[in-house]
């Protein structure tokens, strides 16, 4: 068994002094139709998605502790603190697109394979995490470095997904670390990621264009040259990604050989007005 250390790095769970009860508009993000779907999409799958990782990963908590790796041990218990708190404020928001009239089309299917996988060995669900757990942590990452991806947002908005990006950066190790720490394989991490490079997208994909298509506007020429831009412009998510997908099936592969600390910081400096801290680990 390996005793990976825990990351070297803060984690925070946090309050944040934001509320949603005051509804939004739909296309909130700059008045864009697709800028705006494509970021509902993803919140209608952070609650159901977040409580699978929080029990994944929560899962090995007694083997790390039996191990005697503390660090890692709090990391688990702040992991789960954190997908916690952003799986309530994304149920307020999903509410609030439910009370709008869209269709949780994601939710529901998202549901239904995780009931599959129900009965899986704990160390295949942990994979998948993990492999999730990549892709926010890249998409977060995406959202700190790159200004073009939130200048657009309403201000509650801008608020609520960079908190999510932070903190996704944050304990972006922590199911790598468990994983690594109770003997998980490489070919078991990258065949499933493989399968939810593929699954995350359609899914993302196919309920994007739900809610466009509710708004009558999934079949509009400045839908299609938005979602252009978004994944293939400058900054686009495609070209940030890429490199990011790859590093994934080095058999080494850690999320902090990425080191993005300085942008982490540069969040936390201009957002501590925003949130209320709740638990830590310097
Ligand atoms: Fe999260
Ligand atoms: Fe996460």
């Amino acid at each position: 068994m390996s005793t990976t250390p825990a990351s070297p790095h803060d984690m925070t769970i946090r309050h944040l002094d934001i509320d949603l009860s005051q509804g939004f508009e739909a296309h909130w993000n700059g008045g864009d139709a697709y800028r705006s779907q494509v970021f509902n999409a993803l919140s209608f799958m952070f609650p159901v998605g977040e409580q699978f990782f929080i029990d994944a990963v929560r899962h090995f908590l007694p083997e790390v502790e039996r191990q005697g790796n503390a660090a890692l041990a709090k990391d688990i218990k702040l992991f789960a603190g954190q997908e916690a708190t952003h799986r309530h404020l994304h149920q307020q928001y999903n509410d609030h697109l439910l009370a709008l009239g869209y269709d949780a089309w994601v939710e529901r299917t998202l549901q239904r394979v995780m009931h599959l996988t129900r009965n899986a060995p704990p160390k295949f669900k942990l994979a998948i995490t993990v492999a999730y757990e990549h892709f926010t942590a890249l998409l977060g990452d995406g959202l700190l470095r790159h200004a073009s991806w939130s200048e657009r947002m309403t201000p509650m908005m801008r608020a609520l997904w960079q908190w999510h990006a932070a903190e996704e950066s944050e304990h972006k190790a922590v199911a790598m670390d468990t994983y690594n720490a109770v003997g998980g394989g490489y070919l078991m991490r990258v065949s499933l990621f493989l399968l939810i490079s593929i699954e995350f997208n359609i899914w993302v994909a196919i309920q994007t264009a739900k809610m466009l298509r509710r708004d009558g506007m999934l079949f509009k020429w400045s839908t299609h040259r938005s979602a252009l831009g978004f994944w293939l412009g400058r900054d686009g998510v495609a070209w940030h990604t890429l490199p990011h997908w790859l590093a994934y099936f080095k058999p080494h592969f850690h999320p902090w050989q990425h080191n993005n600390l300085a942008l982490l910081e540069r969040w936390r400096q201009q957002n501590a007005q925003t949130y209320r801290a709740v638990a830590a680990r310097p």
